[in-house]
């Protein structure tokens, strides 16, 4: 039996911000924004665009993808650090919207840009146990709801989206045809510091707003990807040449070619969307590799990697067989 992924989806807001659209007030400008960190334009989500709304198309184009219903589903995990609200889950909104039937379990995971990679790996840890047959993992954010507008260091580099898989546990196919390979989560919280929001429910009743120390996340972010992809080539008797795409979480160009270059990658085989995307949290993951997968040239059979790194900081990676 394998965990496979069968389909994917994704989902951004109508309305797309180009860096020269960008306040004036914040001194900022396309140049330094596009050499700093690859970014051309994002998109932010506009009045009744919502985390769950934007979750609820990209879960729907992954259903229409894999040719099935949502009464074919009996699980969803969704990764996000800007829910609609503090409770109840934005899975049990999708749930409720798709018509996902009632009885199956929903849930939301939260490991902020490396939330993705978790979902995929409670997913696949349920699927493995036979706790649910067919999984929508979603990761979704709004992160433009939780930037403080007036600070350039970090309003400029997110964006809003979100995309979807869906993963079902598959008993006619075996690891060397298609598969979840492998998959680590990491986290250490001696870091917690480093990229945070100064409020929440428990504490200011606030939700805050995003504050990150850029050059020491860029630094863990290069040194913890690399070393999560290593480690599950290493495990697996693989060498970086034998995966044929990395789909690692878009938060800056320049992260994206250091991992390529540590990891000794070629980097074009390194899926970047961040100059459209910006950075989109747990939701640039599925948003790159959905844009990977309509190229059309990932191909059934195909090695490839998702990485993320994020607040926690948290980080992860996986090892797929397409
Ligand atoms: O998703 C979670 C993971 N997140 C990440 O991985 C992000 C990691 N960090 C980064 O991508 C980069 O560190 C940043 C893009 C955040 C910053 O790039 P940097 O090359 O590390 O720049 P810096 O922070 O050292 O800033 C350089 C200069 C500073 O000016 P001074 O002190 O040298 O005069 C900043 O004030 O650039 C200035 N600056 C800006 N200038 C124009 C900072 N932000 C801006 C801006 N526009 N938006």
């Amino acid at each position: 039996m394998s965990i496979v992924i069968r389909s994917v989806g994704s989902a951004l807001p109508a309305g797309v911000v180009m860096n020269a659209d960008l306040p004036a007030s914040l001194e900022t400008n396309d140049e330094w924004i596009k050499a700093r960190t690859g970014i051309a334009q994002r998109y932010i989500a506009g009045e009744g665009e919502t985390t769950s709304t934007l979750a609820i198309d990209a879960a729907r184009n992954a259903l229409e993808n894999a040719g099935i219903t949502a009464g074919d589903i009996d699980g969803i995990i969704l990764a996000t650090t800007t829910p609609d609200l503090t409770f109840p889950s934005v899975a049990t909104m999708v749930q409720r919207a798709l018509g996902v039937p009632a009885g199956t379990m929903a849930m939301d995971v939260q490991a902020v840009c490396a939330g993705f990679i978790y979902a995929i790996g409670t997913a696949d840890a349920l699927l493995r146990a036979g706790r649910m047959k067919r999984a929508l993992v979603i990761g979704a954010e709004t992160m433009s709801r939780i930037l403080n507008w007036e600070d350039r260091s970090t309003c400029v580099l997110f964006g809003d989206g979100a995309g979807a898989l869906v993963m079902e546990a598959d008993d006619t196919v075996d690891l060397d045809h298609r598969g979840i390979i492998d998959l680590q989560m990491n986290a250490d919280g001696t870091l917690i510091d480093m990229l945070h929001t100064d409020g929440g429910p428990s504490t200011t009743q606030t939700v805050g707003h995003l504050h990150m120390a850029g050059k020491e996340v860029f630094r863990h972010a290069v040194e913890k990807m690399s070393g999560a992809v290593l480690t599950l080539l290493d495990r697996h008797g693989f060498s970086p040449d034998d995966v044929k795409w990395y789909v690692p979480h878009q938060a800056n160009q320049r992260i994206l070619a250091a991992v390529a270059a540590r990891i000794g990658a070629p980097p074009e085989r390194f899926i970047s969307t961040v100059a459209h995307h910006a950075n989109t949290s747990a939701a640039s993951v599925p948003l790159a590799l959905h844009h990977l997968e309509q190229t059309g040239e990932l191909k059934r059979g195909d090695l490839m990697v998702m990485a993320g790194l994020g607040g926690g900081l948290a980080w992860g990676a996986t090892l797929v067989r397409w």
